[in-house]
């Protein structure tokens, strides 16, 4: 898919929807321990981004979540979508960037990379290979990047406007490939391949994911919820 044409579908999502509201679960994740242990080392040793930040980014939450970094050039925000990125900027706390991440990530080297629910919205296996590249390169020497992401299990399921392709993992609304879905075990492989060593790796089984937006309420055979803390080697 042309990246035009994604960033367009995404843009029209955003312009349906109103004000921007941050994931509870990843909200949730951050703040216990030992992840919040972590991030509190990594204050003040350089800037935190936000991957997929919407339009609205989770460091806007309060000194909870920035653990006391208060200050804008410490905390960056980026989003494929221009209609994501010009209301976020709006908050005005963060600096907040159109950047297409698959082609790159500007700036860093960075202390702490959140992962905004972004990486499963990527196009195919070798995309995100090549992003977790990037984002590994865009650490500084020991530096965090964590987030969820979805996973599929054995009891997946997926709603009738939907099809999972089990050989690319590319799961499809119409012709359209909306998320790239894995087992935990391809997440491990992928993360160890890409280079990181992970610190914190746990399938939130009793966490459903709703991998599109046309349904509120989680059903059992949604995607699992993994949570990850990878980190650059020193
Ligand atoms: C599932 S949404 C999550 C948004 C927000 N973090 C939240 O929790 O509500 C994923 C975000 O990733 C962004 N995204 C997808 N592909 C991207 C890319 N190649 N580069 C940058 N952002 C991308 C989308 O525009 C979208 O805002």
């Amino acid at each position: 898919m042309e990246i035009t044409d994604k960033v367009e579908r995404i843009n029209q999502q955003y312009l349906k929807s109103a004000g921007g509201s941050v994931s509870a679960s990843l909200k949730s994740f951050l703040k216990k321990e030992p992840v919040s242990d972590w991030l509190i080392q990594a204050l003040f040793t350089g800037p935190w981004l936000e991957l997929g930040c919407g339009q609205r980014s989770l460091f806007e939450e309060g000194d909870d979540l920035t653990f006391g970094l208060q200050k804008k050039e410490d905390l960056y925000g980026f989003d494929l979508s221009d209609v994501a990125i010009e209301r976020a900027k709006a908050h005005g706390r963060l600096h907040y960037q159109q950047v297409d991440i698959s082609e790159g990530i500007p700036g860093g080297p960075y202390s702490f990379i959140l992962d905004g629910h972004f990486l499963h919205c990527l196009g195919s296996f070798p995309e995100l290979f090549t992003t977790l590249g990037h984002i590994l390169r865009a650490l500084k020497p020991g530096g965090i990047y964590a987030g969820e992401v979805m996973t599929i299990h054995k009891n997946i399921s997926f709603d009738s406007d939907l099809y999972y392709d089990y050989d690319t993992h590319i799961l499809y609304q119409g012709d359209i490939p909306i998320r790239t879905l894995l087992s935990a075990r391809e997440w491990e492989d992928l993360f160890i391949s890409a280079g990181f060593e992970i610190s914190y790796f746990v399938c939130q089984a009793s966490i459903k994911m709703i991998p599109t937006n046309h349904r509120r309420e989680p059903m059992n055979g949604d995607p699992e919820c993994l949570r990850f803390v990878l980190k650059r080697k020193l």
